[in-house]
């Protein structure tokens, strides 16, 4: 039986790393917990180089040598950025390059009896030898051991990875990786237990021989299974199964896995031979202060807005493996993923592609068993063609994945298509042009192929959650522009728009501040009117929107007035009221947005002023109907002023950091609103926020308000109890909130 110790609590934090930290316990360090950023930024218009350090941490091990025998002890890193090197008791484990990929070494034989000094040489100074780095790219990577570590007590013999994943044909397929410390060969019996929850499906056993001299054994799995108990993963019943692994000695290791089949053809693309548009935005997953560095609810929060809120059914992790929270979260709920390796159109030298080959073999051999990962990207995103690169890293891929094809993002047309699939950043929109290009003025083939756009809008037209309304309408009317021309192409599997959520980034991309103002929500995750353009997909079954593009004043377009006024909305038709009195009916526009199931609604009002004449500025009432009855309704006031703080959290409940876990936390929304309760979008009111008992405030206590909202995250520490918040702005009333902390 294998033990799991969390070893993200007790660790010491040193700025500056020093060799005598190798074998020598320092006390001067700041105790943190995981996950951890080696600098904390400000908000914006910080130095990128604040993040660039050579830091240290420190944490100790206690090791009974006489309980412990013939057990091997492994530490395993989920992640850690960017150049991270291990050291136990002074011996070095050699330096692991790549931010955002596992490593485990295994320290049994210089581990001693009683406490054992753990310390991590860390470099987060974007070395030019490591991807993403190397030249300029357009995201901030931050530093620190920012995913969790565990100390793994194992056999001799042991379980050291299950890549297993189901086909629609009740398949199942992979491998089981055998590990084999001992020095001689072992003739071993491997069972494959599949369980529907707790009832169990089919017992599949292995005989094998570890040869001796060989540390990993890969025994290959391929079986029906016959059984009329399982269900298919789809979109919208996310079946899963757990496959554990278990060996003679007991040791076991489970992953869940789901029976689905993937497949990108000429004609589009197909779920279990289903054929389904792909809709869905890219995620970077940057954070405000803290960077990388958010645990596992708000990894997973991430996921379900992307499914529930923005009613999407796939992501393109950008440009880099994503959280095993947040695939696991995608795996449970139906959100399909594109997964792709490090890089940002720098390929550096033959070093540099070894390591990103390695990012392929680790990307795949930790996320094989991810339901709903549908595609690998085996290029670095929007770099040249390399033909002896990609041929190598579709190789791979291919060589340990015969279940998914691959693709590899690319700006350029004409480009060697090495992949399975043709994957292509589009950003042909510029106001004018056809949003999308056709396929084969793209690929330069006189043939269909595979093909999916994988990027568009973004840098086209960045928008901030404080903009003008004008700006706000045309960010918005661009995402129609391209979800209805890729629903209308037959041949094309669908896309992954720019971007779900803001991004930090370095001073020559984005704004100047360092982000990227290139979501649909901004940085605390709250939503542009633009995230309304994939709301409102949604079925009414999963929520009725009815999202006006105006923040209704009377002067603050150019001429004035709120027509043309469009209205994302998955209702039948709107109606607009004064007082009780009918201004319009209007239906959703379906001429001009074919593709779509539902196409907003343009109102072009007689007079551009909602009024009893043209030099009235009233209140108005939307009303939103379905099957004839009133379904949804949102007014705006002619003359709003600021009545209150609206306070909410995400969660009422955390948990406190408890027997080695990482801390936990909650994000609280303040949003600045009138006497109906709409959003201020150009208030610019400061706010303090106090924050007390048991757990902290991330990031600045008394910061103003963008676009009528702010967010912050509160965390736990190692205590029970709750944490109260209290947000202040002395022109409205004080609101209070609690967080129990279980
Ligand atoms: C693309 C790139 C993204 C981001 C985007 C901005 O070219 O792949 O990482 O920079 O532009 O629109």
């Amino acid at each position: 039986m294998r033990e799991i110790i969390n070893f993200n609590t007790n660790w010491k934090f040193f700025k500056e790393w020093k060799d005598n930290m190798k074998n020598e316990k320092l006390d001067n360090g700041e105790n943190i917990t995981l996950p951890h950023t080696v600098a904390e930024i400000p908000l914006h218009y910080f130095d990128e180089s604040d993040t660039w350090l050579v830091a240290g941490y420190q944490n100790s091990f206690k090791y009974e040598k006489s309980k412990l025998e013939n057990k091997r002890v492994l530490i395993n890193f989920e992640g850690a950025m960017a150049a991270c090197e291990v050291f136990v008791n002074g011996q070095s484990f050699g330096e692991h390059k790549g931010g955002y990929l596992p490593f485990i070494h295994d320290i049994t034989e210089v581990l001693k009896d009683g406490d054992n000094i753990i310390s991590v040489k860390l470099d987060s100074t974007e070395r030019k030898d490591i991807p993403p780095f190397g030249h300029e790219i357009d995201y901030l990577c931050y530093g620190g051991i920012y995913r969790e570590v565990q100390i793994i007590i194992v056999d001799n013999v042991s379980i050291e990875n299950v890549m297993l994943t189901g086909l629609s044909d009740q398949t199942l397929t992979g491998k089981i990786r055998i590990r084999n410390s001992k020095k001689e060969s072992v003739k071993e019996k491997v069972s494959i237990d599949i369980y529907n929850r707790e009832y169990h499906i089919c017992k599949i056993e292995k005989e094998v021989t570890l040869q001796s001299g060989e540390l990993f054994t890969d025994i290959e799995i391929n079986e029906h299974i016959d059984s009329d108990r399982i269900e298919l993963w789809t979109i919208d019943n996310p079946r899963l199964y757990k496959a554990e692994a278990t060996l003679s000695n007991e040791d076991a290791l489970s992953v869940r896995i789901g029976f689905r089949t993937a497949e990108f053809k000429e004609d589009g693309f197909f779920l279990n031979g289903e054929k389904i548009k792909l809709r869905g935005l890219n995620r970077h997953q940057s954070f405000p202060y803290v960077g990388y560095a958010m645990p596992e609810r708000i990894q997973k929060k991430d996921a379900d807005i992307l499914k529930f809120d923005l009613g999407l059914n796939v992501v393109r992790s950008s440009h880099y493996p994503a959280s095993r929270h947040f695939l696991d979260r995608c795996d449970e709920i139906g959100l399909m993923v594109f997964e792709e390796i490090p890089g940002w159109q720098h390929i550096g030298d033959k070093a540099w592609q070894k390591v990103s080959v390695e990012n392929v073999k680790d990307m795949i051999e930790r996320d094989f068993h991810h339901a709903s990962i549908i595609i690998w990207g085996v290029r670095i995103n929007e770099s040249q063609d390399n033909h002896d690169f990609y041929t190598e890293t579709n190789e791979v891929a291919h060589k340990l994945d015969k279940t998914r094809q691959t693709g590899g993002v690319r700006y350029i047309v004409g480009s060697e298509l090495l992949e399975d699939v043709y994957t292509m950043n589009d950003f042909n929109l510029d106001g004018v042009a056809d949003p999308i290009r056709a396929q084969k003025c793209v690929t330069r083939l006189d043939k269909n192929v595979p093909y999916m756009i994988t990027e568009y809008n973004g840098h086209m037209f960045p928008t901030k959650m404080h903009d003008c309304e004008e700006r706000t309408i045309e960010h918005t009317r661009r995402h129609y522009a391209v979800i209805n021309a890729v629903a209308i192409d037959k041949h094309l599997a669908g896309s992954t728009g720019w971007c779900t959520f803001d991004y930090h980034t370095h001073y020559n991309f984005g704004s100047g501040d360092r982000i990227c103002y290139h979501g649909v929500y901004d940085m605390f995750r709250n939503p542009k009117l633009a995230a309304s353009v994939y709301s409102s997909q949604m079925s009414k079954k999963n929520g009725i929107v009815l999202e006006p593009i105006t923040l209704y004043a009377r002067g603050e377009r150019s001429i004035g007035g709120v027509s043309p006024l469009m209205i994302s909305t998955n209702c039948d038709y709107i109606e607009i009221y004064h007082n009780n009195d009918l201004i319009t009916k209007e239906y959703p526009a379906t001429g001009k947005y074919q593709g779509l199931k539902h196409p907003p609604v343009i109102v072009n009002l007689a007079v551009n002023i909602p009024g009893v004449s043209e030099m009235d500025w009233v209140d108005i009432r939307i009303v939103g109907y379905i099957d004839g009855k009133p379904a949804i309704e949102k007014t705006y006031l002619s003359n709003p002023t600021f009545k209150a703080l609206e306070v909410k959290a995400d969660d009422t409940e955390i948990n406190s950091i408890n027997d080695g876990s990482t801390w936990d936390c909650t994000r609280i929304t303040v949003k600045a609103v009138d006497a109906v309760g709409n959003r201020l979008p150009y208030i610019n009111e400061a706010i303090i926020i106090d924050v007390q008992g048991d757990g902290e405030l991330i990031g600045n206590d008394n910061p103003v308000l963008e676009g009528g909202y702010y967010s912050f995250w509160v965390k736990s520490n190692d205590k029970k109890g709750s944490i109260k918040v209290t947000v202040k702005n002395k022109r409205v009333a004080d609101q209070t909130l609690e967080i129990k902390v279980k």
